[in-house]
């Protein structure tokens, strides 16, 4: 009945200019508008069908060296697309065909390929149409509607067509390519229309929205043919008018709204004569840097008029001048920084670089209240990590780059603190935000901020009042709202983790097509990358042995491997989940595995390095199992899992993968996990896996790393190949000099690491320390009784 009348609707009102085109389109009625099965295209000889008014198409049209699969306006000079089949596909080659084949579904078909479904439908097709709306339709047997263009909107709605809930307009990535681009625009499951990033679907990230929130469920965004956009509710009531202008209306026009690729909504219109051209009578948004993400990472956003400008950070260049997208690398050598921990002196030659007024996504690992930009900057340059801090109202927030989002916002307070090197030729300390905010006007400004600050001051005590009000109510409101938004999109990633997604391109390119292999582990292969902007060392983790399906727990597991942020841990700085694909991009570790220390002859590090080595692990550990939002038992301690940094410190990596293996971790064996010799009992007996097989680990190795041998050494004399028994014998014999051979080494900080270890790799998970004894044990704070011996519990194994 809507499509009868809209068909009806469109003739006439194309009738003054298409009379000829009507005439032409009622002979082919038959021809265009019921589509048979068995009729096909292709991309050159006859490449489309046309709606009876000939305003729209549905077919072939050209793109990047190929045809692409949509509906495109015809009927006017500039041609336009407004829907693409299968976006994200690859342009097809010209001897490509699209059929609507005798089965009744409508497919891509090339030669020696796979065939490509353009509609998902469940069940056949009887004919298809071609609608004067531009809505290209599929009927069963009884011209009943079983799939529409309509419903899967790309980047433009056109009058008559209604969006849900879902799918989401998505932008295209430019005007001549079709894939989805940067930008999502839709409606929250509570009536609110919203804009934001695709590199950040979280509330936090929404730069427009219509303000309806609450108005319950089921609204529904609607463009009407005379061009009016608005929301109605799930009673049909127009809740909001989102175009708050006019549309023109003089003359007969033909509208569309779309999410053009730089993330502002437009509406448009078009003149039926054959000069006209599209028109926009509403936008969403004015300032063209309130999308985020224009400029790439490490850019920002700056208005020239009322067009976007992108710029680099201090001591940044574009990657490519020509494509903001591309983000800026540094454009200087960062010095080391050789500092180990948190207290001692970084002394590097690195600088600070401040950039004011401007505003990013704030992803810190950490946060502290320092009174001064000073201290911050202190800090940060002390920090290894520190790639950047955010200074603004006594808050000093640690970043790693990338910076993203950025904009300037001149009545933003915001200092941007970036580390950079320094160079022979000396840069300049302060470098000012705008190159309209000269150093002299700064100076001025200060004055004039003297003077404000002077009456503020008097109006604070109220002020101070009404915004703990405001922040209590706003708090409770984003909490309530963070559910809706987290409901739509199943968001488990985003805020809080500063972790980086990756495309697999990207990751090719970092790591120069996967060509330097690192190592093979227990989850896949890893491989040397280096990142470009800022010039970091990876590693990067092809996981070929976990679960390929569930992407959402995928994403649980490396949200949670992202919280974690200590010393002794392995940081993940990113992912990859694209199909069937799933990599990890870790921190590289300059100095290989522990395994390379203590069981080489040349690299075997001192007692003293080895207690300290100890310690860092225990410490590591206790972390994962206590100290984390979410425990973690890693499952699979051992030497070739710690691996050592620069400093020859010694960090943890591959914790919180087990889960990835099989869904439950608690109270199954699997066989892949863990590993022979460093494995505890009860993975043998069926017993409840808990955090007391990382000490059993844990206590294996820490032998090894006592007698700088494998726990399992088949050259050795009968009595010494099993380490653990042989440690045991020697302890009970008194003859533990026998374990270090001739190095000298403290007897009695000897006898108190043995005695840890032999507590460790006690069979009975009870009678083993949690890892917070271990630590007291280890540091000697506490006494530590005689261990029974480890295998007198032994229900033979
Ligand atoms: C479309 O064509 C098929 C066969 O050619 C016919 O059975 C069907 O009734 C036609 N549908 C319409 C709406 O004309
Ligand atoms: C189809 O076209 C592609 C690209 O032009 C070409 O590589 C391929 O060989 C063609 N296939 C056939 C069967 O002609
Ligand atoms: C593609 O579809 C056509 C028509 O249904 C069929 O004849 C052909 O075998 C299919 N090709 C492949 C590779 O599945
Ligand atoms: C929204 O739609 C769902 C599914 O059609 C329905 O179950 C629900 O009752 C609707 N809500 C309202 C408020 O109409
Ligand atoms: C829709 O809006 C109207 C008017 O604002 C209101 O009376 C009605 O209850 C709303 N319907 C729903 C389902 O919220
Ligand atoms: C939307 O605009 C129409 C006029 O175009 C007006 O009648 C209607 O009341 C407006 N609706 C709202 C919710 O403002
Ligand atoms: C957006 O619309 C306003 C009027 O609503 C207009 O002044 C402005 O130039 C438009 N901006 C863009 C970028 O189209
Ligand atoms: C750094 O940037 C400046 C200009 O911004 C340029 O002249 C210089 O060549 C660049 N240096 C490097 C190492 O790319
Ligand atoms: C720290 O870095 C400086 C400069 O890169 C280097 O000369 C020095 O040897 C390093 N110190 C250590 C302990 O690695």
């Amino acid at each position: 009945m809507a499509n009868a009348t809209t068909i009806i609707f469109l003739i006439i009102l194309f009738a003054p200019l298409f009379q000829t085109v009507r005439v032409q389109a009622q002979q082919q009625t038959q021809k265009h508008s019921n589509i048979s099965l068995g009729s096909s295209l292709t991309p050159i000889t006859n490449p489309s069908w046309l709606s009876p008014s000939r305003l729209y198409a549905f077919g072939f049209y050209p793109e990047r060296n190929g045809y692409l699969v949509g509906v495109f306006i015809v009927g006017i000079p500039e041609k336009t697309v407004v829907w693409t089949a299968n976006r994200g596909n690859p342009p097809v080659p010209g001897n490509a065909t699209l059929a609507l084949t005798s089965e009744g579904s409508l497919i891509l078909q090339q030669p020696q390929t796979q065939n490509i479904s353009i509609a998902g439908i469940t069940q056949p097709a009887s004919s298809a149409s071609m609608l004067d709306s531009g809505n290209f339709v599929l009927y069963d047997s009884n011209h009943k509607i079983i799939w529409q263009s309509f419903d899967s909107a790309t980047d433009t709605l056109l009058p008559g067509q209604i969006l849900l809930s879902v799918p989401d307009l998505i932008s295209s990535v430019s005007e001549t390519d079709h894939s989805t681009g940067n930008y999502r625009f839709g409606l929250l499951p509570d009536g609110n229309l919203v804009s934001l990033p695709q590199s950040g679907i979280a509330l936090q990230y929404v730069y427009w929205q219509s303000g309806t929130t609450g108005s319950g469920d089921n609204c529904t965004l609607n463009l009407d043919v005379d061009g009016h956009l608005y929301i109605l509710n799930a009673t049909g009531n127009n809740i909001h008018n989102v175009t708050d202008a006019e549309p023109p209306t003089k003359e007969a026009k033909i509208y569309m709204v779309r999410l053009d690729v730089d993330g502002i909504v437009r509406a448009y219109s078009h003149t039926l004569d054959s000069n006209g051209k599209w028109s926009i009578w509403w936008n969403s948004t004015m300032n063209k840097c309130d999308p985020l993400g224009q400029c790439g990472f490490n850019g920002f956003c700056v208005l020239r008029d009322t067009n976007a400008d992108c710029k680099c950070i201090p001591g940044f260049t574009y990657v490519n001048p020509g494509n903001w997208a591309s983000g800026c690398v540094r454009n200087f050598t960062i010095e080391s920084c050789n500092k180990t921990g948190g207290d001692g002196n970084g002394n590097t030659r690195n600088i600070i670089t401040a950039l004011q007024n401007t505003v990013w996504d704030e992803s810190s690992y950490s946060t502290l209240q320092l009174s001064s930009r000073q201290e911050c900057e202190d800090v940060c340059l002390q920090d290894c990590n520190c790639e950047v801090a955010l200074y603004k109202d006594g808050q000093c927030k640690k970043q790693r780059l990338p910076l993203r989002y950025g904009k300037r916002n001149l009545d933003d307070t915001n200092v941007a603190l970036i580390k950079v090197g320094t160079s022979d030729e000396p840069i300049t300390k302060a470098i000012p935000g705008a190159q309209d905010n000269p150093p002299m006007k700064a100076k001025k400004k200060l004055h004039v901020d003297i003077l404000i600050i002077g009456i503020s001051l008097s109006a604070l005590g109220l002020m101070v009042l009404a915004i703990s009000g405001v922040l209590v109510y706003k708090n409770h409101v984003f909490l309530a709202y963070k559910k809706i938004v987290d409901e739509k999109w199943n968001l488990e990633l985003g805020e809080e983790v500063a972790l980086r997604t990756f495309t697999l391109a990207e990751l090719e390119q970092v790591t120069n097509g996967f060509k330097e292999e690192l190592g093979r582990g227990a989850f896949g292969t890893v491989f040397k990358g280096i990142i470009s902007y800022n010039s970091k060392d990876v590693a990067v983790k092809r996981l070929d042995k976990v679960l390929t399906e569930g992407e959402r727990e995928f994403q649980t597991e490396i949200k949670v491997i992202g919280r974690t942020h200590h010393r002794n841990l392995v940081h993940l700085i990113g992912y990859c989940l694209e199909g069937p694909h799933r990599l990890l991009v870790y921190e590289y570790m300059r100095n290989g595995s522990l395994a390379d220390f203590i069981f080489t002859l040349e690299n075997r590090p001192s007692w003293q390095e080895r207690i300290g080595i100890a310690l860092d692990v225990a410490r590591g550990i206790l972390y994962l199992h206590e100290e984390c939002e979410t425990q973690i038992i890693h499952c699979d301690i051992k030497p070739q899992n710690i691996l050592m940094d620069e400093h020859r410190r010694a960090k943890i990596s591959d914790f919180g993968l087990a889960k990835l293996l099989k869904p439950d971790q608690t109270n199954t064996f699997t066989a892949i996990r863990g590993t022979r010799g460093y494995v505890a009992p009860e993975w043998h007996r069926k017993l409840p896996v808990t955090v007391k097989v990382d000490v059993y680990s844990f206590g294996v190795m820490l032998l090894e790393i006592i007698c700088c041998r494998k726990c399992l050494e088949l050259s050795l004399s009968e009595e010494e190949i099993i380490l653990q028994e042989w440690v045991y014998d020697c302890f009970e014999a008194n003859e533990l000099g026998k374990l270090v051979g001739d190095e000298e080494v403290d007897k009695r900080k000897l006898e108190r690491m043995v005695k840890v270890g032999l507590w460790c790799i006690q069979d009975e998970p009870s009678l083993r320390p949690l890892m917070k004894k271990v630590m007291l044990m280890l540091e000697g704070t506490v006494d530590i009784p005689v261990p029974p011996n480890p295998t007198s519990f032994l229900s033979a194994i």
